[in-house]
């Protein structure tokens, strides 16, 4: 009888901690294949396109193409649609044949609720299980698990003790994102695929980083009009063409300043305090975006912050002078934004503070210490 091992995940990007624990599965629990299969991640969740799906494969194929041990299956990902781990497995039984027994790898947490997953009793009844147990998690709750299924279902689960490797997915994305090495922690050409891909960054100076500039900016373009009200729609291409000429203006990557604004208000619908913060989380998991600098500008955009960046400041003034704002002594902001940026943003803070405190709202600490800090500045200019 052939054992087939197969490992789902989102491997993105997949790494040395994924192909370890796969090859020692492999010798432990003497398999003859061991079958990569990266996930579907729902577009309503991940705002997450094809092409990166395809890049997730790719980086899969090339990570295990030395070992003729471990395949690669699109199975989930050729589907296009969320599946649950008891239809993946039956669609890859009837693949396989028969004489194939199929083996799930997977981790303590996911096993111990795996009564819960959907059509529980099939999986249990038809598949095997290996458990990759990590150092350090107590064995005891998860025996009396596993001699509780034998007896019920008959599955075969079998434990892999997997060495502690500290590497993650998300530390090696916030790595490239920050244009640090993310070298030795995953294969060599899944490294050279995601720089030559550009992918996990945002280097607008590269060709690879513009062609995902505008891509993002498709994608977020389409999600504001189809998630915002006409007036705050108006308001954000306001946004966008202000920001933009004040980032050329004061130096700053109008690209950049661009970008920012067509996040800023995308939450909006969160409510007034947290749709900021909320749009930064957005543009962190579902669009990669991990330029400190644009996540804070969006993160702050109502507030202000002690310290801001110029790119913070810009967008802060854009939002509140873009050309449908209509407010007394928003003119006299609009010149005074053309000659000095601080000064601009220190009146649009007064004037918040003024507004907020008039009508008993609750004032945001972030406002108080950005214009002290402005006025601090000021004084030593
Ligand atoms: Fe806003
Ligand atoms: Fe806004």
């Amino acid at each position: 009888m052939k054992k087939i091992g197969i490992i789902g995940g989102s491997f993105d990007p997949i790494h040395y901690g994924h192909l370890i624990l796969a090859e020692q599965v492999r010798v432990e629990s003497e398999l003859s294949q061991v079958v990569f299969m990266p996930a579907y991640i729902s577009p309503f969740k991940q705002n997450t396109k094809a092409a990166e799906a395809a890049d997730r494969l790719e980086m899969v194929r090339r990570a295990t193409e030395g070992n003729p041990y471990f395949t690669v299956s699109d199975m989930e990902i050729g589907r296009q649609c969320v599946s649950y781990t008891a239809e993946t497995l039956r669609k890859f039984q009837d693949k396989a044949g028969e004489e194939a027994e199929i083996y799930f790898i997977t981790g303590t947490d996911a096993f111990m609720s795996i009564e819960e997953w959907r059509d529980a009793e099939f999986l249990l009844c038809y598949f095997s299980f290996i458990i990759g147990l990590r150092p350090g998690v107590s064995e005891e709750k998860l025996d009396r698990l596993i001699g509780r299924l034998r007896k019920q279902y008959g599955t075969r689960v079998i434990k892999v003790w997997s060495p502690k490797v500290d590497i993650s997915s998300s530390h090696i994305r916030e790595l490239i994102s920050e244009g640090k090495s993310a070298r030795y922690l995953l294969p060599d050409p899944v490294l050279e695929y995601i720089e030559t891909e550009g992918l996990y960054r945002l280097d607008l100076s590269t060709e690879a980083g513009a062609g995902r500039a505008a891509e993002i900016r498709r994608r977020i373009t389409d999600y504001i009009r189809a998630a915002l009200k006409p007036s705050r729609l108006l308001h954000t291409e306001g946004v966008v063409k202000t920001a933009s000429a004040l980032a050329v203006r004061y130096g700053v990557d109008p690209e950049k300043a661009e970008l920012c604004a067509l996040f800023h208000d995308s939450c909006r619908s969160a409510g007034n305090l947290e749709h900021g913060r909320i749009a930064a989380e957005m543009m962190k998991k579902d669009y990669n975006i991990l330029d400190e600098d644009m996540i804070n500008a969006v993160k702050y955009h109502t507030t202000g912050r002690e310290g801001m960046s110029q790119l913070e400041k810009i967008l802060y003034l854009a939002d509140a002078i873009e050309p449908s704002r209509a407010y007394p002594g928003v003119e006299e902001l609009r010149r005074l934004a053309e000659k000095d940026l601080n000064g601009a943003c220190l009146a649009v803070m007064e004037h918040s503070i003024r507004y907020v405190r008039e009508r008993g709202l609750a004032l945001d600490e972030n406002t108080v210490r950005a214009r002290d800090y402005l006025l601090k500045r000021r004084e030593h200019e």
